[in-house]
């Protein structure tokens, strides 16, 4: 098993901490699969540190960026160009196959079965199930298709501006070609889906192995109070009524990379003190709790709607299923 890896991925000390509470998610559920994780030069030495107390393997590799503002405009995530520093991950040839799972995944399950599987397999996106999230996907090593991908990136561009784009061109036969490429949905479940079809949700949720926290706001930009085991965020926050993955997402935070930080000296090692003034200040240069950078917590509801239409719900915030349920119910009444 020595020659397949989970792979992730992290150009900042923000997606770090994702990419530290998935592979702490993955040890937790015994994977008997080597972890790695791709870092750029703007990663801190402290938070190199961290991801090596998780991780088998760290690796430096440069920023590859598409620029691509036009596309990238129209999604709405004008950081995303850099995405395509994922294509790296076709390097890793010391490995046989590998799962690429983005920083803001989290596994609830065993997945090593993946590893049965053929590239490029991936679970449909939720926005347009003919294209596949690039959020996890199978895939094999391989400098011949790490070199096309460059080309393909070179002189098309991504549709998408990100990776995503690209890799659905480039393998393009998936939404047809073989079902055993399609992932169940249960191994990349957005929490979109949740309130997008909800009694579906409901019907086969509990089966989830990997919750992906897609969209502008990830776990990590909210605050969290171990004491109460609770999500913090503004009182009016509908995000902090629809909290059981996101708690979950702390909670693996907490217990899988906290003692290790601690262990190293990079945090206080005073479990009593872990009040939420104790964990963001302790924690200040990782600077856990911050607010999101991107984030626009007011938006217009021209503008909310406009985001809607393009598939850019703010399904942690506004857009949450409680926000919707709550306006039906004005109309219904
Ligand atoms: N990523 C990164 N730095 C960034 C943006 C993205 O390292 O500034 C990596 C990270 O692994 C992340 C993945 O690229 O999970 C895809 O981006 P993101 O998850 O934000 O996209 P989404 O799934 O929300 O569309
Ligand atoms: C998607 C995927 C993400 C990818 C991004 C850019 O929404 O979830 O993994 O990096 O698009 O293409
Ligand atoms: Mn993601």
């Amino acid at each position: 098993m020595a020659d397949e890896a989970f792979v992730t991925l992290t150009t900042n000390d923000s997606y770090a901490k994702g990419a530290l509470v998935l592979g702490s998610s993955l040890k937790q559920h015994r994977t008997t699969r080597r972890l790695a994780v791709l870092t750029t030069p703007q990663v801190s030495d402290c938070m190199r540190k961290a991801l090596e107390t998780v991780f088998d393997e760290v690796l430096v590799v440069d920023v590859l960026d598409s620029g691509d503002s036009a596309h990238l405009t129209l999604m709405k995530r004008p950081e995303l160009g850099v995405t395509l520093t994922k294509l790296h991950c076709w390097s890793l040839t010391q490995y046989s196959k590998c799962v690429f799972m983005d920083a803001d995944t989290l596994v609830l399950a065993n997945i090593d079965d993946l590893f049965e599987r053929e590239e490029l397999s991936a679970a449909p996106d939720p926005g347009w199930p003919d294209c596949f999230n690039s959020g996890v996907f199978v895939y094999r090593p391989s400098m011949e298709t790490y070199g096309q991908l460059l080309r393909m990136a070179a002189e098309q561009g991504s549709f998408d501006g990100g990776d995503q784009g690209l890799l659905n061109t480039f393998f393009s036969s998936w939404a047809t070609a073989d079902i055993r490429k399609h992932l169940p949905f249960i191994y990349n479940l957005s929490s979109i889906s949740m309130y997008s079809y909800l009694p579906a949700f409901k019907a086969f949720g509990a089966n989830a192995k990997v919750v992906h926290f897609l969209g502008q706001i990830k776990p990590w930009n909210y605050t969290y109070d171990p004491k109460t085991k609770s999500v913090r965020g503004e009182p009016q926050d509908p995000a902090v009524s629809h909290p059981a993955f996101l708690g979950l997402w702390w909670d693996t935070f907490t217990t899988g990379a906290l003692p290790q930080l601690q262990e190293l000296g990079l945090v206080g090692a005073a479990p009593s003190a872990l009040t939420l003034e104790g964990v963001s200040g302790a924690m200040s240069h990782l600077s856990l709790g911050e607010s999101p950078t991107t984030a626009q917590p007011f938006v217009s509801s021209e503008e909310r709607k406009e985001r809607w239409e393009q598939g850019q719900a703010d399904y942690m915030g506004a857009d949450s299923f409680d926000n919707i349920k709550r306006k039906l119910d004005t109309y219904l009444q």
